[in-house]
């Protein structure tokens, strides 16, 4: 009993905190700009921070750290190189704002060959499987420099929020591996992010002077709290000459958006086939984005999508199959412009090629046995439940079990916290003093009821969609 209430009362502290921090979060922001780009300290301090004696102003609640007032490099986030030289063995760089203070050139870095950068997002690290069978694929393919930025101090679970305010220092200081790249000569650079990952580029971009990007890769960048943010804040494709974004887990918030130049909804973009049997269907969906990009770096086969015009064309069932087809993934041509719908496996290898190359053209499996569709288990912190519908904040968000084929001592690093198992009593006791309670009733949701997968998957795909799947939910 006196655990409750401790936990409420600290649960009411943090939320208390976290609606200052927030309410604050864009004049620290501005505040933080200015001090990054004129060195000028002498700004007055963040109402909330104690005096520290590091020069950050961070706040730090529990494991959470909002990252304030901070300069690059920052050891908080840290960047690894491997090449053909170092298939396994990763390299790890100091980057700093000139190349005499980085070491760049003493890694078996080359600027002669095209350059990979892998960032990871919420709850993870580098060492996620499906980033690390990237650079395996990469590699393998040809000479690569395949860079990670880990900024996995900065992105703990169960610290979404802070997570999110942290990606534009992650972004802020990557942008100096970047300078240093060009300043070799290595332009040819393509930056992969995936879920919160994916938003690290875009203030990466914001922040490089003198060079654009010349691609950028978000995989299922769909997040909590990003629908809503301005285009300064999210990836869009003002952050590089190509941006194309793979789509798994789209919907948010009762929302789903284009956020490239080239954004290829897979099965539709919000659930993926094969993933109703997990404990969290969305967050198998959410990481086949990574799964199927793998795939397209040596797939014989390719994902190849048809255009689509827009959402509400596609919402309106006006986007059927057509012969006019372009390839998603790595290799995808670099002109690509629109929206893409692509069909693909339920199981490794996903890539089907073109469609019209199929023997069961139009007719897809009518013999499956139905499939059910659940949301997954709220597991998450209350804090975040409501700004969580799907689970994609949940603790075993980015913990999938692995891929049996593939070998599992690349776990040997992870670092992944996962909450305590919270009791039942005390897993709405935010919700019950919040005055924004009218999010109970999320859970309620229609997509509750069992559905055909095989009906809702072509649904989804040609666009027959029930507008309340879109809609934000029902407010009392
Ligand atoms: C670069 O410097 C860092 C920090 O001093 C060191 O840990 C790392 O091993 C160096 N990397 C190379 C390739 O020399
Ligand atoms: C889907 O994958 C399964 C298992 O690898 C394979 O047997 C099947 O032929 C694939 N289907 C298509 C259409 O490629
Ligand atoms: C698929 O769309 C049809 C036509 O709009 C609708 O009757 C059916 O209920 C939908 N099925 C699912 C599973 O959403």
């Amino acid at each position: 009993m006196l655990h409750f209430t401790m936990n409420k009362r600290l649960l009411r502290l943090l939320s208390c905190l976290l609606l200052v921090s927030s309410c604050c979060c864009q004049y620290e922001d501005d505040e933080y700009q200015r001090t990054f780009n004129s060195e000028a300290t002498t700004l007055s301090p963040a109402p909330i921070a104690e005096p520290q004696p590091a020069a950050n102003r961070d706040i730090t609640i529990g494991p959470c750290k909002w990252a304030i007032g901070r300069s690059c490099p920052d050891p908080d986030i840290k960047y690894y190189i491997y090449t053909r030289h170092n298939l396994m063995d990763r390299q790890s760089l100091q980057i700093d704002e000139t190349m005499e203070k980085s070491n760049l050139t003493s890694s078996f870095f080359n600027p002669r060959h095209p350059t990979k950068i892998l960032i990871h997002g919420y709850n993870s690290d580098m060492f996620l499987n499906p980033l690390q069978r990237m650079r395996d694929e990469y590699l393998a393919k040809g000479d690569y420099n395949i860079f990670y930025v880990d900024w996995s101090v900065l992105s703990p679970g169960p610290c979404y929020i802070s997570a999110v305010h942290n990606t534009r220092q992650a972004g802020t200081c990557a942008a100096q591996l970047v300078e240093r790249l060009v300043e070799t000569g290595n332009t040819d650079i393509h930056i992969i992010g995936f879920s919160l990952g994916a938003q690290v580029p875009n203030f990466l971009a914001r922040t490089l002077k003198s060079f654009k990007l010349p691609r950028i890769t978000g995989l299922d960048p769909a997040m909590p709290l990003f629908i809503t943010a301005g285009a300064n804040d999210k990836l869009d494709p003002s952050d590089a000459d190509f941006v194309d974004v793979i789509h798994t887990n789209a919907m948010v918030q009762g929302k789903l958006e284009r956020c490239g130049h080239a954004d290829f909804y897979m099965n539709g973009g919000i659930s993926q086939p094969g993933c109703t049997g997990w404990m969290n269907s969305f967050a198998c969906s959410h990481q086949r984005a990574t799964a199927y990009y793998l795939e397209s770096i040596r797939s014989p086969k390719g994902f190849w999508g048809w255009s689509c015009s827009g959402y509400i064309s596609y919402l309106l069932g006006m986007c059927p199959a057509t012969n006019y087809l372009l390839e998603a993934g790595d290799n995808t041509r670099p002109s690509t412009r629109g929206m893409f719908l692509i069909d693909t496996n339920d199981t490794s290898p996903y890539a089907l090629g073109k469609w019209t190359d199929l023997p069961t053209l139009g007719v897809k499996r009518p013999h499956m046995p139905p499939h059910s569709l659940r949301l997954p288990q709220q597991n998450v912190d209350p804090l975040l439940q409501h700004i969580d519908q799907f689970g994609k904040l949940s603790g075993n968000f980015n913990n999938l079990p692995d891929d049996p084929s593939h070998p599992q001592n690349l776990y040997e690093h992870w670092t992944s916290y996962s909450p305590p198992q919270k009791e039942k009593e005390n897993f709405n006791s935010v919700e019950e003093q919040d005055s924004s309670s009218e999010f109970e009733d999320l859970d309620n949701r229609n997509l509750q009821s069992p559905v055909n997968w095989w009906n809702y998957r072509r649904n989804l795909t040609h666009g027959y969609i029930d507008n309340h799947i879109f809609g934000m939910p029902k407010v009392h």
